[in-house]
């Protein structure tokens, strides 16, 4: 959708102060539920998210069992709350596909053949939603996988970037998202920087898509950083409170 707001000035300052390749302010907390295998807390800029993971435990029905390997439920969840317009409750075309595409690149880093017949479930709660969601819920889940000590080749991670006023510009704020002209949500396994989840919505040309992959990306790195920190963080209180 176009606006007539400018989304960035003359000297690359975005709505928020933010400079193109900035993120919005990120606070991560690793081990949040008790109950829960593994959790995590997660604001990103004006988002709130919470994760629980569960399991791995046997799947059930058996007819969805693997044999071979344990199989990744990622369920995203968006509360009526959340959003601007009471979001109607329960999934949605959109929630589907967010839960799909994450139980994909979640997949890609959890070593599923140690746990042939299990499920691992993986339930995202979007409590405050404000562009960049499903981002916000694939990096919590890597921090409350790791939590829930499921083994891993590595903690995933994702960062989105676009296109706003003709610039391109990393990690979209709810203004750029609905009036720029494109989002790029990327997820990588940050020691190879493998791709395990990319998305695109609007259009950029190729040398745009080149410039917002890299950008994304380097945010992942940054968001990287934040992740091993709250897991450290909450190990060593752990072993301080022994
Ligand atoms: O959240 P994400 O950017 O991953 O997904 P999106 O489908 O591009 O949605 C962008 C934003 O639109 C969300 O983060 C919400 O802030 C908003 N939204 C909303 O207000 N109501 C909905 N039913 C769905 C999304």
């Amino acid at each position: 959708m176009k606006s007539d707001i400018e989304l960035i000035d003359s000297n690359g300052k975005r709505l928020d102060g933010r400079g193109p390749e900035d993120l919005r302010p990120i606070k991560i907390e690793a081990g949040v539920l008790h109950r829960a295998d593994g959790s995590c807390y997660l604001e990103w800029g004006g988002n709130k998210v919470l994760v629980a993971v569960y399991g791995p435990r046997e799947a059930i029905p058996r007819h969805s069992q693997n044999p071979l390997r344990a199989i990744v439920n990622a369920k995203y969840n968006m509360a009526a709350f959340s959003v601007e317009d009471r979001k109607r409750p329960g999934p949605d075309r959109r929630s589907r596909e967010i839960s799909k595409v994450i139980s994909e690149a979640l997949e890609k880093v959890i070593l599923t053949e140690q746990f042939p017949r299990a499920a691992i479930d993986v339930n995202i709660e979007v409590l405050d939603a404000e562009a960049g969601t499903r981002c916000a819920g694939l990096t919590a889940a890597g921090v409350a996988l790791a939590d829930a000590g499921i083994p891993m080749t590595d903690i995933p991670v994702s960062c989105a970037a676009g296109k706003i006023d003709g610039h391109v510009v990393a990690d979209l704020g709810k203004e750029e998202d609905n009036f720029g002209d494109a989002d790029l949500p990327v997820a990588i396994s940050p020691r190879t920087d493998e791709v395990i989840l990319l998305q695109m919505d609007g259009h950029l040309t190729l040398d745009e898509f080149n410039k917002a992959f890299d950008l994304a990306v380097n945010g992942c790195h940054v968001v990287s950083e934040i992740q091993k920190k709250a897991i450290l963080d909450k190990y060593q209180s752990a072993s301080e409170a022994e």
